[in-house]
């Protein structure tokens, strides 16, 4: 594992490597993550689709007031060598923060074309340098239930279950 110490504040673990974003690569991404939040919220049963999109414009106002500018909120580009653009990270950092311990993964995400290939676990990794090298002690996520192959990377990355909420639908 190899550590950047370069210009910037650039992370490298084998082959993945995370920038900070750009504001015009930020909105190239920020549709595409509320897009599929709203699917999962809406998937799982949590939001019903008639009022899906105004739920996520108060979550994104509520998160994001400041866009990519907003304070405790790290967006990156991840990359590969030489310089491949196969994903992002959505990372938020509060090190006073007892519960989480201070990092919190809102969006990890490979390109579609790049899945499979264990970028998704590198990414992972450098995240937690990442978060580390921000002053956190732990770091934190949700995921929704039937994402099963982001839950399988993460229980075997050494993450615990520390809540769980359950549905079951009445109709
Ligand atoms: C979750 C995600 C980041 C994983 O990235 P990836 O590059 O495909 O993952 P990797 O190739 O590094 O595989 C990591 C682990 O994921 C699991 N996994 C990956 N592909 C899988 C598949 N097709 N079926 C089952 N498990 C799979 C395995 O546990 C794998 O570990 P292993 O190779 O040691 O068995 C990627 O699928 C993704 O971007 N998904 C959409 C966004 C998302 O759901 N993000 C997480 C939100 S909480």
């Amino acid at each position: 594992m190899e550590r950047n110490r370069g210009p910037g504040y650039s992370y490298r673990v084998q082959d993945v490597r995370l920038d900070p974003m750009t504001a015009g690569e930020f909105e190239d991404r920020l549709g595409a993550v509320m897009s599929e939040y709203v699917a999962e919220q809406i998937q799982v049963g949590n939001w019903s689709s008639s009022d899906a999109e105004e739920l996520a414009r108060v979550q994104q106002r509520r998160l994001l007031p400041h866009g990519i500018e907003t304070p405790g909120m790290h967006w990156y580009v991840a990359r590969t060598p030489p310089d491949q653009v196969i994903g992002f990270l959505w990372l938020a950092t509060e090190p006073t923060d007892p519960i989480t311990g201070g990092a919190w993964i809102y969006a990890i995400e490979v390109d579609p074309h790049y899945r499979g290939r264990g970028l998704g676990r590198q990414l992972l990794q450098a995240a937690e340098l990442e978060a580390r090298r921000l002053g956190a002690t732990a770091i934190a996520l949700n995921v929704f239930g039937p994402n099963r192959i982001a839950r399988q990377l993460y229980e075997s990355s050494g993450y615990d279950v520390t809540s769980l909420q359950m549905r079951k639908s009445l109709d």
